[in-house]
């Protein structure tokens, strides 16, 4: 099959999360199954078009009254088989793109003209189908950035060369759906009356994701168990009830994460490369190496807690580090243990942790963003904590488990999928789980672990090992996919 993605971020060009990391992962392992795959995103400013191929000829591409004219770069993805390999196109246009920032920057987070650069973004990706004369069998979008683009297919694009073209849009994260005001209707020249009929009208204003997911052939997410919450008001950020009404044509597929980046046999950013044979060596050291580096008490029996993570809400940093009523205080006073944090994120959170920080002997933090510090704390740590409000997938549990530390998790989303709650009794299980985001609920659970870790070593040893021997390559995921484009393909 010829499979485009349509992307806002991928791996390595541009990424501010693990939809970057999924969209990259997914395409070469769609690739080593033998499909012809391209991913096409636009040339951001962070990306360096002299290491970029560029097409001859402009690209013109219609929006509102006018039509404007851009460049197309190219490289193929790291990564990539030479006998199959993934080629990337990027949409260049200076007054969309030429900015510091992907969707913003701290100071405008989100740009006033996010509707109009991805309008013309969705509709340039038809644009260059035609200039490279290349028309796919499916085109799978990711997230409000690209939910124009099964719009487009749906009313205009599909009675020319797109005929036999399906569309599958993928829900990365139901908190984000690109809410504008209507007035950017306008750019996407499409007649009023499917303001209404395509699904775009929330409550006067225009809302695209909603508009995606009432156009697209077939939707999926990142994990079954999300699917399953997002279908309900509490979780479903009020699509809960358009979902629901397009259940037949809505899955969840589970996420791998990318085996050979993180791998704690072959990682260039630990000091002991290890495997499940000698896990306790391995971890040993990079423990050390986190502690030096942290400025905590070098102590190896001491229990070790590490986070990486965007600071936002949807990672319950509220619970965590709330002025007053965040648990981190008091469990880093009440609890022999050591916690290390990696992330950047809101404001008042990155204080607080700073705060912390400065306060405490064993809580340390760096604000960041840090590649290999994240290879370190995965590797170093005897646990690692994700009390998320919700979680479409989440990769971090995954590097986790690979690498032999027990996530503390709450019981959500991708998260319910990935780890099994601790059993006291049989020593069954990968992991520690609680259903309440409250910071009672996780100061219980981080307190659980850490008793276990002092009385159940045996148990932990035993979690680790399961952990480490589960499968989250991509290549099932990829397979459910293939049979997904397959169903639909057969079906129109
Ligand atoms: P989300 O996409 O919601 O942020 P995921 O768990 O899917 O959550 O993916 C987050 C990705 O970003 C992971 O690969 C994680 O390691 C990485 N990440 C997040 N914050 C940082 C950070 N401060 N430093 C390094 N990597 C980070
Ligand atoms: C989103 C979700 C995260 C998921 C990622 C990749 O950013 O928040 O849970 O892992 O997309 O699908």
């Amino acid at each position: 099959m010829k499979i485009l993605m349509t992307t806002s971020e991928t791996v390595p060009f541009a990424k501010t999360g693990g939809l970057a990391d999924a969209v990259s992962a997914l395409s070469l392992a769609l690739a080593r199954l033998g499909h012809a795959v391209r991913i096409v995103m636009p040339r951001y400013f962070c990306i360096d078009r002299t290491k970029l191929e560029q097409l001859e000829g402009p690209l013109g591409v219609r929006v509102g009254g006018g039509e404007e004219w851009c460049a197309v770069y190219t490289a193929e993805l790291a990564g990539s088989t030479k006998k199959n390999p993934v080629r990337v196109y990027f949409i260049d246009y200076e007054r969309f793109f030429g900015r510091d920032g992907i969707y913003g920057t701290p100071a405008e987070p989100d740009f006033l003209d996010n509707a109009l650069r991805y309008t013309f973004f969705s509709r340039a990706v038809f644009q260059l189908c035609r200039k490279i004369n290349w028309y796919p069998h499916v085109i799978h979008s990711h997230d409000w950035p690209t939910a124009l683009v099964p719009v487009f297919l749906k009313y205009g694009e599909r009675n020319g060369p797109f005929a036999d073209t399906v569309s599958v849009l993928t829900i990365h994260n139901l908190g984000y759906q690109g809410i504008y005001s209507k007035n950017n209707y306008y750019y996407t020249n499409l007649d009023w009356d499917l303001f209404y009929q395509a699904g775009f009208d929330d409550w006067n204003m225009m809302n695209l994701l909603k508009a995606g997911i009432c156009s697209a052939d077939k939707l999926t997410t990142v994990s079954p168990h999300y699917a399953e919450e997002t279908k309900t008001p509490a979780y479903g950020f009020r699509l809960d009830g358009v979902l629901r009404q397009r259940a037949g044509d809505y899955q969840g597929i589970a996420n791998g994460i990318d085996t050979e980046v993180w791998d704690p046999q072959h990682d260039p950013y630990i000091p002991l490369p290890y495997t499940i044979k000698n896990v306790q060596i391995g971890k040993a050291a990079a423990k050390e190496a986190i502690q030096k580096q942290f400025g905590l008490s070098v102590n190896p029996d001491i229990p070790l807690i590490g986070m990486v993570n965007r600071l936002t809400d949807q990672k319950g940093i509220g619970e965590l580090f709330g002025p007053t009523y965040g648990c981190v205080w008091s469990l880093c006073q009440n609890i022999a243990m050591q916690m290390v944090v990696l992330g950047s994120g809101e404001s008042w959170c990155e204080h607080e942790i700073r705060n912390l920080s400065a306060r405490l002997a064993n809580f340390k933090a760096q604000i960041g963003y840090d590649e290999k510090i994240s290879h370190l704390i995965e590797a170093g740590s005897d646990f690692f904590l994700m009390p998320s409000r919700y979680e479409p997938s989440g990769l971090n549990q995954m590097y986790s488990l690979r690498y032999g530390t027990i996530p503390i998790v709450r019981n959500t989303g991708g998260l319910a999928d990935t780890v099994e709650n601790f059993n006291q009794d049989t020593g069954a299980g990968t992991g520690f789980m609680f259903d309440d985001l409250t910071p009672q609920a996780i100061y219980n659970t981080v307190g659980w672990a850490v008793w276990a870790y002092y009385n159940r070593r045996s148990s932990l040893a035993a979690m680790q090992k399961a952990g480490m021997k589960h499968d989250f390559s991509w290549k099932k995921s990829a397979q459910q996919y293939e049979v997904l484009y397959k169903a639909t393909l057969a079906r129109t």
